[in-house]
């Protein structure tokens, strides 16, 4: 039985077309693993909070120094490191705001990636220790990015994919669901992206 993280970061809920295009990934996952288990993470409720000087600390003083401060400090890392090493597969939803991810998705990879237990450097260069695991990115944006003048302009795809093989995580399916602000395609956008869908 797989287990599947489902990473929520848009604050629409019903309305959003990242969580509904994640949620056809998950659908289809489904249908291979009837059995795999959904574990739901989102980040608009309850965010993860800007790294200040007490997470900060918590990073980086060895964990067997660690203050009580410390440990509170880190509760949140901590909690979604051990989410990510207990899935087999993620599914990130990350509607595209200003070009990038949003905030809360942002704060989400500040807690996770912790030298030592996520990455490691070593004399060849850093390497990932999160292994194992497969990831899709259900991408969701008003224009369109996959092709033409504003592909440049996606920050989003590139971003992602180069965090989570930083720590570890290569093999990565992007899915879009595009042209939400395009009147030709907005109707059509969702099913499109959805019918992209490759497992
Ligand atoms: C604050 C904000 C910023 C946005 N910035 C962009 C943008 O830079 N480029 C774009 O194509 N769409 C942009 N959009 C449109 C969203 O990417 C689009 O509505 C998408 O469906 C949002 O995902 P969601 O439906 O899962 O919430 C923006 C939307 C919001 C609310």
């Amino acid at each position: 039985m797989s287990k599947i993280l489902n990473v929520i970061s848009s604050p629409r809920g019903a309305a959003s077309n990242s969580i509904k295009l994640a949620n056809a990934i998950i659908d289809r996952l489904k249908e291979q693993d009837p059995a795999a288990a959904v574990q739901t993470r989102d980040l608009t409720n309850g965010p993860f909070p800007h790294l200040e000087e007490a997470h900060l600390n918590a990073f980086f003083t060895p964990i067997a120094q660690h203050t009580d401060e410390n440990k509170a400090a880190i509760r949140h890392s901590n909690e979604a490191i051990q989410e990510i090493m207990d899935a087999d597969v993620l599914v990130i939803g990350a509607p595209m705001y200003n070009f990038g991810i949003s905030s809360v998705l942002k704060s989400w990879f500040d807690h996770i990636g912790r030298a030592g237990i996520t990455f490691k450097y070593t004399s060849e260069g850093p390497v990932g220790l999160v292994t194992g695991k497969k990831a899709y990115i259900a991408v969701a944006t008003g224009g369109v990015y996959s092709s033409g003048d504003a592909a440049a302009y996606d920050f989003v795809t590139p971003y992602i994919k180069a965090f989570l093989a930083f720590i570890g995580i290569t093999d990565v399916t992007v899915v879009r669901a595009e042209g939400f602000a395009v009147q030709e395609l907005q109707a059509t956008a969702l099913d499109k992206g959805i019918d992209s869908i490759v497992i």
